[in-house]
């Protein structure tokens, strides 16, 4: 059955879907969802690409992060990274690689674990990391949905309805009281949201056997989320509503018994929506066009929407987590690269040409006009005494 068959089959059974679990099954539908049925959305040849498609860089400024975060807790015999959406797994392997290289105190005490829904991205990372694999420090569970699962799966869900391998919530393969870190890169901007207007929630329902846009009441729960930390739309407008991502956030902050919390993700804040920004933010792309539709070929395209870093701030400062003040790409690798000067991105390169391609990369990356500015990275910490955490290269910038 194909993703619009599903939706269809699921609206006649039910009503009108939230628009959040229109997205579920678009991206996430075991069978044909867009994230599920291939391995092949990034990079040039897919859809879109991330920092880890640019240069290996990336990921090993944030090996050298991660090292430092291992210190501050005083280089505890054992760490587990969890990696939350690894996607293909270019990360975690230059991560990896370059902690394996430069790094091998930490290297030692880590055990390095990838949470990734998708079965044919799943077997992608077994492929590509074996040889981490094969030493017994880097896992790949197997997702099953959870009875926890089961239940947020939505109003009125049945078990025969719930797409697989939507989990709620980190799952860790180290013993609770491990230190961890918790990494997400582009994780959170593709997990369902629901959609607010001045008519309602927005619904997906059926006339004359095509979708068609309703809506329904909000709940108040949703209406609280726009009070406390975003803005209530305008006549014309369609604002967010991350309430997965709360939930998401919350456990993960749970699950920190020491460590960190390192998310990075294009974003906005509550004065930013304030001041007139950020206020409807669903974006679909395909083959690199975006496009504001996510109704055009549901299970062919990506869906996604910006983060809302005060909701996700305010989730961990609950939770008793110390939370950074918000740095952009930009500064973060800037604090990270300036003081051996990107001597990490240039490491391999043999000829004059390899280094102005890298630098070129490497400028993406960091400057304004690239990804430098785009993307925000959240950090927050537990058990770690605030001088170190301000203290941390990525924190370092500008003070
Ligand atoms: C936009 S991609 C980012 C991939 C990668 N982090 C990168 O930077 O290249 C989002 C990833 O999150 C995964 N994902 C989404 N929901 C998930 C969930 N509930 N559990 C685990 N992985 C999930 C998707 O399958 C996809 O690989």
């Amino acid at each position: 059955m194909s993703v619009r068959e599903q939706i269809e089959r699921e609206i006649r059974q039910r009503g009108p879907m939230p628009f959040s679990r229109y997205m579920q099954i678009c991206l996430y539908d075991p069978a044909h969802g867009y994230y599920s049925h291939n391995a092949e959305q990034f990079g040039k040849a897919g859809d879109f690409y991330t920092s880890s498609d640019v240069h290996a860089v990336f990921g090993r400024l944030l090996a050298r992060q991660f090292d430092e975060i291992w210190q501050a807790l005083d280089r505890p015999p054992q760490i587990e990274i969890l990696e939350l959406g690894p996607g293909r797994g270019l990360f975690a392997r230059d991560v990896l690689d370059w902690s394996n290289k430069k790094f091998p105190g930490f290297y030692a005490a880590l055990t390095y674990t990838l949470q990734e829904s998708s079965p044919a991205l799943q077997a992608k990372l077994r492929d590509s990391l074996r040889d981490h694999i094969g030493t017994g420090r880097t896992r790949v569970p197997e997702e099953r949905p959870s009875l926890a699962q089961r239940f947020s799966a939505g109003e009125g869900g049945k078990d025969d309805q719930v797409p697989e391998g939507r989990p709620s919530g980190p799952s860790r393969t180290l013993t609770p009281e491990t230190p961890l870190i918790v990494f997400a890169n582009e994780f959170f901007d593709a997990l369902p949201v629901e959609i607010l207007s001045t008519h309602g929630k927005l619904h997906i329902a059926l006339e004359n056997n095509r979708l068609c846009e309703t809506w329904l009441p909000p709940l108040a729960e949703e209406m609280e989320f726009l009070d406390r930390y975003s803005v209530h739309p305008e006549p014309g407008e369609r604002i967010e509503v991350p309430i997965l991502t709360q939930n998401w956030i919350q456990q993960i902050a749970h699950a920190i018994p020491s460590g960190v919390l390192l998310m990075i993700d294009y974003g906005y804040t509550r004065n930013q929506q304030l001041a007139g920004r950020h206020r409807g933010t669903l974006m679909a792309f395909r083959q690199h066009s975006a496009s504001p539709d996510p109704y055009q070929a549901p299970g062919e395209q990506d869906l996604t929407a910006h983060v809302n870093f005060t909701a996700l701030a305010a989730a961990c400062a609950q939770s008793g987590m110390q939370v950074e003040k918000l740095r952009t790409q930009s500064q973060f690798l800037m604090g990270l690269g300036e003081k051996n000067q990107f001597a990490d991105a240039f490491e391999d390169c043999r000829i004059p040409q390899e280094r102005a391609k890298v630098a070129l990369q490497l400028k993406h990356l960091v400057t304004p006009v690239g990804m430098g500015e785009n993307f925000q990275v959240l950090i927050a910490s537990r058990a770690i005494a605030p001088v170190k955490m301000t203290s941390l290269s990525g924190l370092s910038f500008g003070n």
